[in-house]
């Protein structure tokens, strides 16, 4: 086989790899799609010379490859590393009534750092601002960087499109069957249109998302063998919280085998209480009623966890601290005695934070949202409508194109200020939400997408909001090498 054609079989099979491991392939004529087929069945995604070596290590008697994620054993190796947590999302801000004057620098903020990242693409050269288009009435191949503040469909299937920019706002149509990605199009999303004007009207040849470049996190690795855990909506206080699941989460991570030797870190993703109020009879459903009373049984669970583990916890829509986005982090009146724990971290939502970050050397860099506005931009995107729900890898690949956590304005709530906290500026090595309580373990252009499941059983409340639980998969990530696995606490 030659370079090309390794390229191209392992594209088809969805894994991204780098020029040495496609030369290794070449190079000792080895089988690409057998590799990939068995670097998918482990759920790899990223092929490297050392994953390539892993692979084909693991023969059994008849000579078959066969696949598997090396365990650590019951050394815990993580004991003995120190670690590091670094949350650099705001922590706090100051109470005041909002105006509409914050609302015009939430969005001027978003439209400036999503217009720099659409401008960085080689095919958005020169946009030129709405006012200058304004009565012309012809020019061709114009680019515009605007934001969507209407969206109707003609009687005849044409798009109609109200576009703004700080200059002023203008009609662009796509035509019926344009295919150039108007279906995944969603209100106050900013993105170019390439097109030609006619009296003063942009017809659309093409759109160009924001969307992140292909990462090559081979390149961001860190040196020792440590991992991440990912958890989210724990739920404590429901009275279907899974008591099991937690006792066995605690007795593998004390234990130190299947891999929890080497876990240093845990990221929990919000909804680490059932809360009390949050849907109208909800007190039926709740085993610890006093939102105090979930908060104590949360820190214990907290407690448990040995504490050479260090721990990220931000809020989600269940908790009681302020709804609107961003949540702040928990403080002292919520969690009295973790606060101020060493190996605790309080972030808030959403929050970026870098882990095992030591000795000059860059960690691995987590984006944490909880995921309240995925319900909604499911149901007003037309491409995420029909199985979004249990498939919460598309919502999150198509937040990553869009370069933004919520997009819509009302997909969640929000308290503005000059700063949008839910673009996405810095394209994260790993993705990881809650929320849905559906489990996803994806790769997107190199990012590792993470929808942790919940350690609550299904509810009558998820029935009614479309949610299909799926508890008790915990995704462990090895940052040595960016290598996923998942330990199923239930079956
Ligand atoms: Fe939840």
């Amino acid at each position: 086989m030659e370079n090309e054609d390794v390229v191209s079989v392992f594209l088809k099979a969805g894994i991204l790899s780098d020029k040495s491991a496609i030369d290794y392939v070449t190079d000792n004529d080895i089988d690409a799609e057998d590799i990939a087929e068995k670097m998918l069945e482990s759920k790899m995604y990223f092929a490297t010379v050392e994953v390539i070596e892993s692979v084909l290590a693991e023969k059994d008697a008849d000579g078959e490859t066969r696949v598997e994620i090396k365990h650590a054993g019951k050394k815990s190796i993580a004991k003995d590393i120190d670690g590091s947590v670094r949350i650099s999302s705001k922590h706090e801000e100051e109470q005041k009534t909002k105006t509409i004057t914050d609302f015009v620098a939430y969005f001027s903020d978003r439209y400036e750092k999503i217009k720099n990242i659409l401008v960085s693409h080689s095919d958005v050269k020169n946009p030129i601002s709405i006012n200058r288009l304004e009565g012309k009435a012809n020019e061709r191949d114009v680019s515009v960087i605007g934001i969507i503040s209407k969206m109707d469909v003609s009687k005849n299937g044409h798009r109609i499109l109200e576009v703004e920019d700080s200059t002023g706002s203008m009609t662009a149509i796509i035509m019926k069957d344009k295919n150039v990605g108007e279906d995944s199009l969603i209100l106050d999303e900013i993105v170019a249109f390439k097109g030609g004007v006619s009296n003063g009207t942009l017809f659309v040849d093409a759109i160009v998302f924001p969307e992140i470049p292909v990462v090559n996190n081979a390149d961001r690795k860190v040196d020792d063998p440590v991992s991440s855990v990912f958890i989210s909506d724990i739920h404590i206080g429901s009275n279907e919280y899974l008591q099991k699941v937690e006792d066995k989460f605690i007795g593998w991570l004390k234990g130190g085998d299947n891999g929890a030797g080497d876990v240093k870190y845990i990221c929990i993703a919000g909804d680490t209480v059932d809360g009390v109020g949050i849907y109208p009879g909800q007190k039926a459903d709740l085993k610890i009623q006093d939102i105090y009373a979930q908060y104590r049984a949360f820190e214990e669970f907290i407690e448990r966890i040995p504490e050479h583990i260090e721990i990220v916890i931000i809020p989600g829509n269940h908790d009681a601290v302020r709804l609107a986005e961003p949540q702040p982090a928990f403080g002292k009146d919520l969690m009295p005695n973790i606060t101020g724990f060493n190996n605790v971290h309080l972030g808030p939502n959403p929050c970026r934070v870098e882990l095992h970050g030591i000795d000059g050397r860059q960690g691995v860099n987590v984006l944490m949202y909880h995921g309240y506005s995925f319900t909604r931009t499911i149901d007003a995107v037309p491409t995420l409508r029909v199985n979004g729900m249990d498939k919460p890898e598309y919502v999150m690949t198509e937040l990553l194109r869009k370069r933004h956590l919520a997009p819509m304005y009302g997909s969640t709530a929000l308290m503005p200020s000059g700063d949008d906290p839910h673009v996405i500026s810095r394209v994260p090595d790993i993705f990881h939400t809650g929320d849905l309580h559906s489990f996803a373990l994806k790769s997107y252009r190199g990012v590792q997408l993470i929808s942790s499941s919940t350690f609550q059983g299904q509810t009558a409340f998820m029935d009614r909001v479309g949610h299909q639980s799926n508890p008790g998969k915990v995704t462990r990530v090895r940052l040595d090498s960016m290598r996923p696995s998942v330990l199923d606490l239930v079956n």
